[in-house]
């Protein structure tokens, strides 16, 4: 069965972007938010990135109100029944993510295929709540997910590996390079990532250098696009020390483990660009300035 009709829960950064991509790779696309305001904000972000690709040229003005027009919001749950596939990028919460995952069991043919975009819990315990573990995948996108040429297919133990070879090749049709993954926490990204931030955040504990030249240090030394104290900003620190947390409980290694800076940032509400302050200040958000400790 190809997939020709997709579905995504949840209009925040990560879903409105996915949304987005598989609106612009020719698939109909519904996505649902729980309100019409939250749905009114994650739309307007889309009206906005494609209006910067039609100014840009990047595409006419032809494509961007076809891409639009094959996009549809809502707020019922009950309109994603008649979705090929399912790609859920609800608030990273084990209970509510079965909650949802379970209702949409009730709703839908048994052939439609369910995916959820976590970046750190377990696929496995998700698709549980459900009766077709079988058709139940990893897809996990990256911030920001039209620009991001990743997507990690994460299959478990119990999935169909036609179904898992269908999704993988619906990646590809989203324009991402697919990698294949297991259930394994963090996947391959967060593995590598992950532990790689926390050092950067130990680095700047210990004096090793300022949050100016890790971040300098990184780019410069290694091509990386952000310094991991910028990258940590940008997906935010909340997430960070959420995602640590959830792969400290799995591995149990110190690598994984917040440091105690991070906690203390994310208890300060120092959450990165969102909160307007983390390892930078971002009042002027074209010229963040290091934050002094
Ligand atoms: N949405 C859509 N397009 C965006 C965008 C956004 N939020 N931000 C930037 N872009 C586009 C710009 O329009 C521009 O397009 P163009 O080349 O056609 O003009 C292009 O991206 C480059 O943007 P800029 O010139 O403004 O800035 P940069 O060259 O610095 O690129 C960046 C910005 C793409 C964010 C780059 O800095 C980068 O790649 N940073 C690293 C991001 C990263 O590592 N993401 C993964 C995070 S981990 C994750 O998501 C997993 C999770 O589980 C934690």
């Amino acid at each position: 069965m190809a997939i020709r009709k997709v579905g995504v829960v949840g209009c925040g950064l990560m879903g409105s972007g996915i949304a987005q991509v598989a609106a612009a790779s020719g698939f109909p696309t519904v996505v649902r938010e729980v309100n019409a305001e939250l749905l009114d904000k994650g739309l307007k972000s889309i009206d906005k990135n494609l209006n910067r690709l039609a100014e840009k040229g990047t595409i006419t003005e032809a494509a961007k109100d076809e891409i639009r027009g094959r996009l549809k919001g809502t707020t019922k749950v009950e309109d994603l029944q008649d979705c090929d596939v399912i790609i859920e990028a609800i608030i990273e919460q084990l209970p509510a993510k079965r909650e949802l995952f379970g209702a949409l069991d009730a709703l839908c043919p048994p052939s439609t295929i369910f995916a959820s975009n976590t970046s750190s819990l377990t696929i496995t315990e998700i698709a549980s709540a459900t009766k077709r573990p079988h058709r139940f995948v990893g897809l996990h996108f990256f911030n920001p997910v039209p620009v991001m040429k990743l997507v990690e297919v994460v299959r478990t133990i119990a999935t169909e590996p036609a179904v898992y070879e269908e999704v993988v090749a619906f990646g590809t049709k989203l324009g991402k390079t697919a990698v294949r993954a297991q259930d394994s926490t963090g996947f391959i990204v967060n593995r590598l990532l992950v532990p790689y931030l926390l050092d950067a955040i130990r680095a700047l504990e210990e004096g090793v250098g300022s949050i100016e030249d890790i971040d300098k240090s990184m780019m410069l030394g290694c091509g990386h696009p952000m310094g991991p104290l910028t990258l940590l900003d940008f997906v935010g620190l909340d997430t960070t020390y959420y995602i640590s947390q959830i792969m400290f409980d799995e591995f149990k290694e110190r690598r994984f483990a917040a440091p105690p800076l991070l906690k203390r940032m994310v208890l300060a509400g120092w959450n990165g660009r969102k909160s307007g302050r983390g390892f930078y200040d971002h009042s002027d958000p074209g010229n963040p300035k290091a934050i002094k400790f």
